[in-house]
């Protein structure tokens, strides 16, 4: 078997810092065979460079380029995170569309394209990820490319209806068709893109679950991603005794805690969250002084305009609510947009009552999965999901609310922290069950496996033309 060649925007290592969390979890078995990742290296300025920088670590050889400034800001900034993030949750208000960014996205593709083209081998498989590269595998295809290439979107997909708002979207829903496999996180996100496909395209879906275009066959499936429960649940056990863990214990003064943990996106309902967290207070004032909200809110992209505008936001919301609620020995709200590694946060998780995660809009949640794996299942917390994360699909027997209605946040908070234990524990060994039939492992095997199936035209002999 060839190579596994990852491609991804952010590359893990990026030949420096190994990171613990995102893809590299989701990926991590098929990391311990032979794996080329490929990607940025996180750098920017300078020349664009037309040869990677490779290293290797273990059986992983990582190869990575910078991004330019202009590069950074059209591609980076202006189109993946100005256009396609907004879009993809359904915020068409929040897109700042620009031809120079599309352009600029596009350039990128092909450059990275090319980068990559004379490092393919013929029994390579490629595996894409995410909406920073969706017309690569159609410049991969331009180079002569004839690899099996997969692609996984981690966000939601939209129906044509909204995705029409993308000026020239037509072009990357075409430039998608290079791929062999596409993957979504769920049902809805892969039937937006056939709606996409048939409404703004006029292809016919047919079943749905392959389409043909232009000779080729392209395999669509859902296939929602997953943790690594059985790590996940021994990291929390294990840093549930750390010292940050004692630390927010013991500031807790036996207080309930209330914890969410994301970037600071507005994807994630954060002031729906704080407004719900302040109508819990006013509407239920038994709770006051009894428990304490801890809102870590990693900062994020703080070159796009919008999550500036979001985090001035949240700074202003957060002390409104400690304003008028704090008592001289109470803080309610934690609010700090540092971040924390995903090991000591899997103590946190553990020591608190209840995972407080109401995205507007999510393609799967993570966090969600993890907070159920890092709960004592004698004496779990309860998790408090929005209808409108992948996640919610799976995980119908956490309390699911609808993350733009504050009061029904504050009613689902105050359920959590009243529920009898026998529903805490039943509710949760439900969802336990959940998150450990699906894993990363799953989701990878899946996904693999389509591809898999692909014919492997690049390893069959070209058709030789006779001339007479
Ligand atoms: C989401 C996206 C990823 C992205 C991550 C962090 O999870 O699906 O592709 O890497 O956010 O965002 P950033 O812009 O910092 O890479």
């Amino acid at each position: 078997m060839g190579r596994l060649v990852i491609v991804s925007n952010r590359v893990p290592a990026s030949g420096r810092v190994p990171d613990a969390g995102g893809l590299a979890v989701g990926l991590n078995e098929a990391l311990r065979g032979n794996v080329l990742w490929f990607g940025w290296s996180g750098e920017t300025g300078g020349q664009s460079q037309a040869e990677p920088e490779r290293n290797t670590y273990g059986t992983v050889e990582y190869a990575t380029l910078d991004l330019s400034t202009e590069e950074y800001n059209r591609f980076y900034v202006g189109f993946s995170n100005g256009s396609l993030w907004p879009l993809f949750h359904f915020r068409i208000g929040l897109m700042e569309f620009r031809r120079e960014h599309l352009e600029g996205y596009l350039a990128v593709n092909r450059r990275f394209a090319m980068a990559l083209a004379p490092l393919l081998r013929p029994d390579d498989i490629v595996w894409v990820h995410d909406y920073h590269f969706m017309t690569f595998a159609d410049e991969l295809r331009r180079l002569g490319v004839r690899n099996r290439i997969g692609f996984f979107l981690h966000t939601p997909f939209v129906p044509a209806s909204v995705f029409a708002a993308l000026p020239r979207g037509e072009h990357l829903l075409e430039a998608m068709c290079g791929y062999d496999v596409i993957g979504f996180q769920t049902e809805p996100d892969r039937l937006g893109f056939l709606d996409c496909l048939h409404q703004l395209l006029g292809v016919e879906v047919g079943d749905g679950r392959r389409i043909f275009r232009d000779g080729r066959t392209i395999t669509l499936l859902a296939s929602p991603i997953g943790i690594d429960p059985d790590k996940f649940a021994q990291d929390a056990r294990r840093t549930a005794r750390s010292q940050e863990a004692r630390r927010l214990r013991e500031s807790l003064v036996g207080r309930g805690l209330i914890l969410g943990v994301e970037r600071l996106d507005y994807s994630k309902g954060l002031p729906q969250r704080f407004e719900g967290f302040r109508r819990l207070l006013s509407r239920f004032p038994d709770h006051r002084q009894k428990v304490s909200y801890l809102q870590i809110a990693a900062r994020s992209r703080q070159d796009v305009n919008q999550y500036r505008a979001l985090r001035r936001e949240l700074d202003q919301l957060a002390g409104n609510i400690n304003g008028r609620f704090a008592e001289f020995d109470w803080v309610p709200l934690r609010y700090m947009t540092r971040s924390l590694s995903r090991t000591t946060l899997a103590g946190f998780h553990r020591i608190a009552r209840v995972g407080l995660v109401t995205p507007l809009r999510d393609g799967m949640n993570l966090v969600a999965k993890e907070y159920v794996a890092a709960q004592d299942p004698a004496d779990p917390g309860v998790l408090v999901l929005s209808r409108f994360a992948g996640a919610a699909r799976e995980l119908d027997a956490a309390l699911l609310v609808n993350p733009f209605d504050p009061d029904e946040i504050a009613e689902s908070l105050h359920l959590a922290l009243t529920m009898p234990a026998d529903e805490r524990v039943a509710r949760h060994a439900t969802l336990l069950d959940r998150v450990r039939s699906v894993t990363a492992q799953t989701w990878c095997r899946r996904m693999l496996d389509a591809l898999q199936d692909v014919p492997n035209v690049a390893e069959q002999p070209l058709a030789v033309d006779v001339v007479p």
